[in-house]
């Protein structure tokens, strides 16, 4: 642009005066070319009393990532610089109009500005020049990706706000040397970010505010600029992921009380939910951070309804035990009833079939109309005494037979009669 005016110029005043001016013109006039390294030196300024005023705007560009777990908050930002050189100045009329000139920073004095919440070095390519105009005020752009810590309140997660602050400062010189300004004011600031930010994730960009402060240590004071950046997180993604999963954890647990079961099966399933709970609990533990003074609602929340389904798992466990001991008491009931069958005749167990223990247990079973036994288990059990009333019968027999043997041949072929006999008899 420069050069277009530059050579407009040249057009109008045509061959009249050929005036030609360039940039290097007015670096040898400031006797920039000569020596460069006295422009960095100190602080510019011709009267050491006076201070340097230096204007700042910090304007959000993106916001990159927001880690609760190590509170850091990464910003994209520019920061425009601006601050006057009282040894530089010239007469724009003698240089054909050239009123700024822009020159390598490394060669002029800049403010020693950093950011106190930075925890990183950025390594995000710099802008190599500043520009500097002709009654001395120097400008000086540059982004930055700033790596900052910022304390986060995650006590509302995930339907919580965080502010997190950015305060600009100088790193030596204190208030009497360098003071520092906002360009622009709190509303400014706002809706210049708004308008320029690009990535919105997560987090809503909500407002920025800008505020003047000191500080003071060893007697000496600095003055710093603070950016108050205030966002708000987009809970959609936490409450489809996390909040609602868990409760419809929780209603399929209550649901399971209707899950008519004696085999551990409701059992079984209580024990499934209860560990996706606690696969969704470990990836809470990996986005929260470890916070000793205040619990965070969304850790009470799920603290109370894992206790809910721990309590709803116990009383399972309870049921089962005492439905067990319930039908372990009758069986045994039974068993004893035939033998007590014989010497007191009681009411329920004492019907006519006392020999054969089969009829003896089935009786038992029909009379007291066990509720716990399905149908399967008392066509188990009368298969069952069928068996046994075979047996019995069998064994009957061989008896016998064995007696008959015996009688008649003598112990040796009995011996061979029952080593014959037992294969049979153990089937
Ligand atoms: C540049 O140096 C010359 C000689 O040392 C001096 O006369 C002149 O004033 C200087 N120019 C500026 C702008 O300081
Ligand atoms: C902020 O600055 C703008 C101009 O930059 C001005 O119009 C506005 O009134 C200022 N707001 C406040 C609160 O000072
Ligand atoms: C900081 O100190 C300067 C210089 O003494 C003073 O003008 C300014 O008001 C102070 N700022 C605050 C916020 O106290």
């Amino acid at each position: 642009m420069m050069h277009i005016s530059f050579f407009l110029l040249v057009i109008i005043t045509g061959g009249v005066s050929c005036k030609v001016c360039s940039y290097q013109d007015v670096l040898d006039y400031l006797n920039m070319t000569v020596d460069t390294s006295v422009f960095k030196l100190t602080r510019p300024v011709l009267d050491h009393t006076h201070t340097t005023a230096v204007k700042t705007d910090l304007i959000l560009y993106a916001i990159l990532s927001v880690v609760e777990k190590t509170q850091t908050f990464v910003p994209f930002v520019w920061v425009t610089v601006q601050w006057k050189d009282e040894r530089i100045s010239w007469d724009p009329a003698q240089f054909c109009g050239i009123t700024e000139i822009s020159v390598p920073k490394g060669i002029l004095w800049r403010p020693d500005l950093f950011i106190y919440e930075m925890v990183e070095k950025d390594d995000s390519p710099q802008n190599p020049y500043i520009l500097v105009t002709h009654d001395g005020t120097v400008y000086f752009d540059e982004d930055m990706r700033v790596i900052s810590t910022c304390k986060m309140d995650v006590h509302k997660f995930p339907f919580d706000t965080q502010e997190c602050s950015l305060s600009i400062g100088s790193a030596i010189h204190c208030v009497k040397e360098i003071r520092i300004f906002p360009f622009s004011n709190s509303s400014r600031a706002t809706q210049f970010s708004r308008e320029v930010m690009k990535t919105q994730g997560e987090w809503e960009f909500l407002k920025m505010s800008v505020e003047s402060s000191n500080i003071s240590l060893y007697d000496r004071r600095w003055e710093l600029l603070v950016y108050k950046v205030t966002i708000k997180r987009r809970p959609l993604l936490h409450v489809i992921n996390f909040l609602l999963p868990i409760l419809f954890f929780l209603i399929l647990d209550l649901a399971s009380f209707f899950i008519a079961d004696h085999r551990g099966e409701k059992l079984g399933f209580k024990v499934t939910v209860l560990l996706a709970i606690s696969v969704l609990l470990l990836i809470l533990n990996d986005i929260l951070p470890s916070m000793s003074n205040r619990t965070p609602l969304i850790a009470t929340y799920c603290i109370v309804i894992f206790a809910l389904m721990l309590l709803s798992l116990l009383e399972t466990i309870l049921v089962t035990y005492l439905i067990d001991k319930d039908s372990e008491d009758e069986l045994s009931l039974c068993d004893s009833g035939e033998e007590k069958n014989k010497q007191m005749k009681t009411k329920d167990c004492s019907t006519g079939i006392k020999k054969q223990n089969g009829c003896s247990y089935k009786v038992c079973e029909s009379e007291k109309k066990h509720e716990l036994l399905t149908v399967d288990d008392e066509v188990n059990y009368s298969s069952h005494s069928r068996d046994t009333n075979a047996l019995q019968l069998i064994l009957d027999e061989q008896k016998k037979l064995q007696n008959m043997m015996h009688r008649h041949f003598g112990p040796r072929a009995e011996r061979y009669y029952t080593m014959q006999s037992s294969a049979p008899k153990r089937r």
